[in-house]
C-alpha cells in the first residue's frame, strides 16, 4: 500500500530490466501504475520476459548500455527512482573480469553521478552475497567481512562501494540489496544461469544432472517475487536510506536434495551425476536476514519446495522461453 502511494504515477527506471529479477521488479511496478522505464543492453537479458508489458501505457524499454553516459542521460532525467540489477553475471566474469569490472563497477558509478545530475530521489542497488566470500560467521549478517574470492564478487563490491560513497559524500538516499540463489520463473537456463534453471532445462531435454563436487554445498534459496517486495519497501521506507540487507531467504538446501527432489518432482529417468568440485565455490551459507525484515517489514517464502514446484510448472508451461541457446 505504501508503494502505492509513493510509486503511482513517479517515473522508475530499471536497469537490467529485461532479465531475470528486473522483469519481476518491471512486473510489479507496472501494476503499482509507476511510469516504468526498463533499461537493457540485452548481452543476457530477453525482449520476451518484458513483451507481456509492453501493452501497458506506463511502460517503456530502452535499449542501452548502462556505462554509456549520454544514452543514460536521457533515461535517468525525470526520474523518482532507480533500481539498478544491471550486471555482468557470475560465470561472464571468469571469461571476462575486465568487462565485469566495467560494467558492475564503472556502470553503477556513471549511474550514481547521472542520478546525482538529475536529483533522482532514491537508488536502489542489486548486490550479492558473493560479496562475503566463504563466510566465517554463521549465520552471516550484514556485518561480516567482505572478502570475496570471485571476479565477480569483486566487481560486485566495487559498485556496493560507489554506492556507499554517493550516501557519505552527498546525502543521496541509497539502499544495497544482496540477493543470494535467486529462483523464479524466467531465469536463464543457458550455462549463465541459476543451478534451478539449468537442472530443469536437463532435465527436460534428458539429460544427466551435473554436480560439481559432493553435492553438499548449501544454497540459501530466495523466491524471485520476494525480491521484488524488498525493492519495492527498499524504495518507499525511509528507514532504508544508506543501508545495506541480506535479502535471502534463510533457508538451506543443498545441491544434492535440490537435485533429488528435483527428478522426484519431475517423475524424471535421469541420472544424477558428479563432476570435479568447482574452484572457490562456497560449501556453507547461513544467511541472516533479521535486519530486512526488522527495519523493511520485508518476509521471505519458507516453502521452497511449493514455490519451487510453481517454478518448474511454469517453465514447463513456457518451453519456448526456457530452452534457449
Ligand atoms: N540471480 C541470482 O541468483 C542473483 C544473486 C545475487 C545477485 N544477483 C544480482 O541481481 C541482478 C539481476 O540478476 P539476474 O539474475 O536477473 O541476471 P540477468 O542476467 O537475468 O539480468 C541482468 C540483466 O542486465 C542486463 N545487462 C548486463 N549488462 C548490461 C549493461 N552493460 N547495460 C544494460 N544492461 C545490461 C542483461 O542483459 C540482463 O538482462 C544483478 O545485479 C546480479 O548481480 C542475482
Amino acid at each position: 500500500m505504501n508503494e502505492k502511494i509513493f510509486l503511482t504515477g513517479k517515473k522508475v527506471v530499471v536497469t537490467g530490466g529485461a532479465g531475470f529479477i528486473g522483469s519481476h521488479v518491471c512486473e510489479e511496478l507496472v501494476r503499482i501504475g509507476a511510469r516504468v522505464c526498463c533499461v537493457d543492453d540485452y548481452s543476457a537479458g530477453h525482449a520476451r520476459n518484458v513483451d507481456f508489458l509492453r501493452r501497458h501505457d506506463n511502460f517503456e524499454v530502452v535499449r542501452a548500455d548502462v556505462c554509456d553516459r549520454s544514452a543514460m542521460s536521457s533515461v535517468v532525467a525525470g526520474a523518482d527512482v532507480i533500481f539498478h540489477n544491471a550486471a555482468s553475471k557470475k560465470n561472464v566474469c571468469l571469461i571476462d573480469p575486465q568487462k565485469d569490472l566495467r560494467v558492475n563497477g564503472g556502470g553503477t558509478l556513471n549511474l550514481l553521478e547521472l542520478a546525482r545530475e538529475h536529483g533522482v530521489r532514491k537508488f536502489v542497488h542489486a548486490s550479492t552475497g558473493s560479496v562475503y566470500g566463504e563466510p566465517t560467521v554463521f549465520p552471516t549478517d550484514e556485518e561480516h567481512p567482505l572478502r570475496p574470492v570471485s571476479y565477480y564478487g569483486v566487481s560486485k563490491l566495487a559498485g556496493e562501494r560507489y554506492v556507499d560513497v554517493f550516501h557519505r559524500l552527498y546525502k543521496m538516499d541509497t539502499t544495497i540489496l544482496r540477493y543470494f540463489h535467486v529462483y523464479g520463473p524466467r531465469q536463464e537456463s543457458n550455462q549463465f544461469g541459476g543451478v534451478v534453471s539449468i537442472f530443469l532445462r536437463n532435465i527436460l531435454e534428458k539429460k544427466p544432472l551435473t554436480i560439481f563436487g559432493d553435492g553438499h554445498q548449501e544454497r540459501s534459496f530466495t523466491w524471485v517475487k520476494d525480491l521484488v517486495r524488498a525493492n519495492l519497501a527498499a524504495a518507499t521506507r525511509p528507514e532504508s536510506a544508506g543501508r545495506v540487507y541480506n535479502a535471502a531467504s534463510g533457508i538451506q538446501v543443498t545441491i544434492l536434495e535440490l537435485a533429488e527432489r528435483m527428478v522426484e518432482m519431475m517423475a524424471a529417468p535421469v541420472p544424477i551425476v558428479h563432476g570435479e568440485p568447482l574452484v572457490g565455490d562456497i560449501m556453507h551459507f547461513d544467511v541472516d536476514n533479521r535486519r530486512i525484515r526488522g527495519e523493511l517489514g520485508v518476509e521471505f517464502e519458507r516453502d521452497f519446495w511449493g514455490t519451487l514446484q510453481r517454478t518448474l510448472d511454469d517453465f514447463v508451461a513456457n518451453l519456448r522461453g526456457v530452452i534457449t541457446a
